[in-house]
């Protein structure tokens, strides 16, 4: 196996070629993969096939795999996978076959409202639309280099609460009420400028803007404060867009990127598997 590297020479994420990830990957090809995974934070493996056994198997290597999120009647969406969350705009009689469906989502970090938050996660496309449903990442190292050194001081040492209430494309999860207030909501609180345990590199740590709350702040001190932080995220150009082919295989940091979907035309599928691999400690602060 020759593992090739090729930065796609945006602000993150690469191509890793000559990899077949349904055989065994040798340690000295893994350490390359994880490596790339330090230096680029995202990559994309075209030309796949790969079913749930072996999207696990793989996805396994980075570390023990975390249950995915349930519908919101809490009923898992794979039959009987517990690790592989489905997200599709597919419905089969009146039922979602997966989550996210078809509405717009935001940018987010997966599961910052756990304390123990997933390091990554493994998004392996099985049916995608011809065009939309792209996915862009957000290169949260860049954010922070880039964020004005007055607006770092007014974050420095504080926290965020990330709101466990609702998924990324807004709706309630279940068993929880429709509205709390910041200090009563469930979530968890991790600290806004994070050090990743592996590049040791300082990032922006910003979860998901609906909902949050930098603790110990009034509701509006700290809403205005995050709508700043987001708006230096709308404005920065510290990203890559993943257009998604069938056998597509992508693995993103999630403890230094955001993501999002693109537009979703309803009446083309899309269905994924995704995998998501349980992080050996919560956030740091830097
Ligand atoms: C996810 C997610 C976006 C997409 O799987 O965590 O946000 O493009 N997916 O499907
Ligand atoms: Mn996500």
């Amino acid at each position: 196996m020759v593992v090739e590297i090729k930065p796609n020479g945006a602000s993150l994420g690469a191509d890793v070629a000559g990899v077949d990830l349904s055989q065994p990957i040798d340690d000295a090809a893994f350490q390359m993969i994880a490596d790339a995974w330090r230096d680029h934070a995202v990559l994309r493996f075209r030309g796949q096939q790969l079913d749930d056994e072996a999207l696990c198997r793989f996805s396994a290597r980075f570390g023990e795999l975390d249950n995915a999120p349930v519908r919101p009647t809490n009923i898992p969406y794979h039959p009987d996978r517990k690790e592989i969350a489905v997200i599709s705009n597919i419905v089969e009689g009146d039922v979602p076959i997966g989550g996210l469906g078809n509405s717009e989502l935001v940018w987010h970090q997966d599961m910052s409202y756990k304390d123990l938050p997933p390091k990554a996660s493994l998004l392996y496309g099985i049916e995608v639309p011809a065009e939309g449903g792209d996915t862009a990442f957000y290169n949260m190292y860049a954010a922070l280099e880039t964020l004005p050194a007055a607006l770092r001081a007014r974050i420095e040492g504080r926290e965020c609460k990330h709101d466990a209430t609702r998924n990324s494309a807004g709706q309630l999860r279940a068993g929880l009420q429709e509205s709390y207030s910041n200090e009563e909501r469930p979530g968890a609180v991790h600290p806004l400028i994070v050090r990743h345990p592996v590049s040791g590199r300082e990032a922006l740590y910003l979860g998901r803007r609906p909902n949050a709350w930098i603790v110990g702040m009034s509701d509006a001190e700290s809403d205005a404060l995050l709508d700043e932080l987001w708006a230096h995220i709308e404005n920065g150009a510290h990203t890559w867009t993943q257009s998604w082919q069938a056998g597509d295989l992508v693995i993103w940091d999630n403890r230094c990127t955001l993501h999002r979907r693109g537009p979703l035309d309803p009446a083309l599928r899309r269905r994924m598997h995704r995998t998501q691999v349980r992080d050996e400690a919560r956030p740091v602060a830097a």
